[in-house]
């Protein structure tokens, strides 16, 4: 009889029908699993995958086989993830990420990332030359040079420093890129006896890093291996159409809890995106505020008096996609006479290093001193040298003037050397 075709969720069933079970189906353009630990675990089935006792080549070849069921079933440019440490026969390391890559690459899928993931736990006790092992490879696999990878998500605000507050136009306003370690605790870890201590799930934290990066609202995910099902739980609360095949029956029971937990953590979630924007905010600001001191001192190196520049964050859309972000700026000159070379100074500096480096689309504007006068605003120039924070510009160099305000509290009043 054919093998009923798969339902969203967790479905109880045969990793190796994946072929027949995947009928009339959107194709997934990512695929997450984690093998089988060879004999280390008993699962509480008869899977032939890495059942006890089974030698390593066997279960190489059966995992051959469902990678190349998963190429087969899914996008042409769909990724894959696996997730698998080392194991140890007879004293002996078996490198098996190294060895299942072997097979992932002869499958068709190539490998294009390396993961550290660090578990911080692990057992007690080791055997005579053996360490505490508490890592794992995560491995990113593609079917095409060109794939979905998309880490904005994942970076995260940089720590309080006087770094990017002094060059602002050196960091991402979307923070920093995420390394290639993964520091992500295990949920538990039991003895290894019992069902429940042998399913190793994997961490929400885990499955949320790989489906940002490599999905998006609307995307089908398949795990063929998936345990209690964090995978198709995970995309289910992401948006994404989730699907797991599980060999284990009384895993699948737990689908829902797994599914509640995933959205518990999204949750929590959403405080963390708003420090990030909040953090955007202040490193574009920065970076018109320092923008806006550069122009005003080159315009003066150029020959023209200049008394200020005023800043201020534009909305219009910028107009080349590594710009961060559209300002506004009234260089504000000594000699209203000169406004013709001093705007042809300030175009020609802006085309040149360091401003073409900041990312910003600038519209320049220059009017007298008298004229600008009359305008009532607060001056920002403390942020970037001495001294801070003024009610009028200062004689001597040129002043920023801003039109908007920091966050007090994520920027510093240190005098620019
Ligand atoms: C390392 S665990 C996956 C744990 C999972 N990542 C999670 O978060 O719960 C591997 C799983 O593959 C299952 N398995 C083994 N052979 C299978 C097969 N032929 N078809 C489907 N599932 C299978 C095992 O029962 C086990 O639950």
């Amino acid at each position: 009889m054919e093998p009923a075709a798969l339902r969203r969720g967790l479905n109880v069933g045969d990793a190796q029908h994946l072929r027949d079970t995947w009928r009339d189906l959107e194709p997934p353009t990512s695929i997450l699993t984690s093998p089988p630990y060879l004999d280390m675990h008993d699962y509480g089935n008869t899977s032939p995958i890495g059942a006890r006792g089974q030698p390593l080549s066997e279960y190489l070849v059966q995992m051959s086989r469902l990678f190349e069921d998963c190429g087969h079933i899914s996008t042409p440019d769909a990724t894959m993830w696996l997730v698998a440490g080392a194991i140890r026969r007879n004293g002996r390391l078996i490198a098996l990420p190294d060895k299942l890559a072997t097979c992932a690459e002869q499958a068709g899928w190539v490998l294009r990332e390396s993961i550290t993931w660090d578990k911080q736990k692990a057992l007690p006790w080791t055997h005579h030359g053996e360490l505490r092992d508490v890592t794992e490879q995560v491995l990113l696999f593609s079917k095409a040079d060109d794939f979905r990878f998309d880490a904005d998500d994942l970076r995260s605000p940089i720590p309080n420093s006087v770094w990017w507050r002094r060059f602002p136009e050196r960091y991402s306003p979307n923070g920093r890129m995420p390394t290639n370690l993964w520091s992500i605790p295990i949920p538990t870890q039991g003895s290894w006896t019992g069902l429940r201590s042998h399913i190793c799930p994997f961490p929400e934290e885990l499955t949320h890093r790989m489906l940002s990066l490599t999905t998006i609202r609307g995307d089908t995910v398949l795990d063929p291996l998936a345990g209690i099902g964090s995978v198709p739980a995970m995309a289910e609360a992401m948006g994404r159409t989730g699907y797991g095949l599980e060999l284990t029956a009384e895993y699948a029971k737990r689908y829902e809890q797994t599914f509640e937990s995933a959205k518990r953590f999204l949750a929590l979630l959403e405080d963390d995106s708003r420090h990030r924007d909040a953090f955007r905010e202040t490193i574009i600001e920065l970076r018109l505020l320092k923008f806006a001191k550069l122009l005003g001192k080159q315009v003066t190196e150029a020959g023209f008096g200049v008394s200020w520049v005023r800043a201020g964050k534009s909305c219009r859309q910028p107009a080349y996609s590594f710009q961060v972000a559209s300002g506004d700026f009234e260089l504000v000159l000594n000699d209203e006479s000169v406004r013709e070379p001093a705007l042809a100074a300030a175009r020609h500096a802006i085309q040149r290093k360091p401003l073409s480096k900041f990312g910003i689309d600038a519209d320049i504007v220059p009017i007298g001193a008298a004229a600008a006068a009359v305008q009532g605003h607060w001056y920002a120039s403390g942020y970037f040298w001495n001294p801070p924070c003024t009610d009028r510009p200062q004689s001597g160099e040129p002043h920023v003037v801003a039109n908007f305000r920091p966050d007090p509290d994520s920027i510093d009043d240190t005098p620019y050397p």
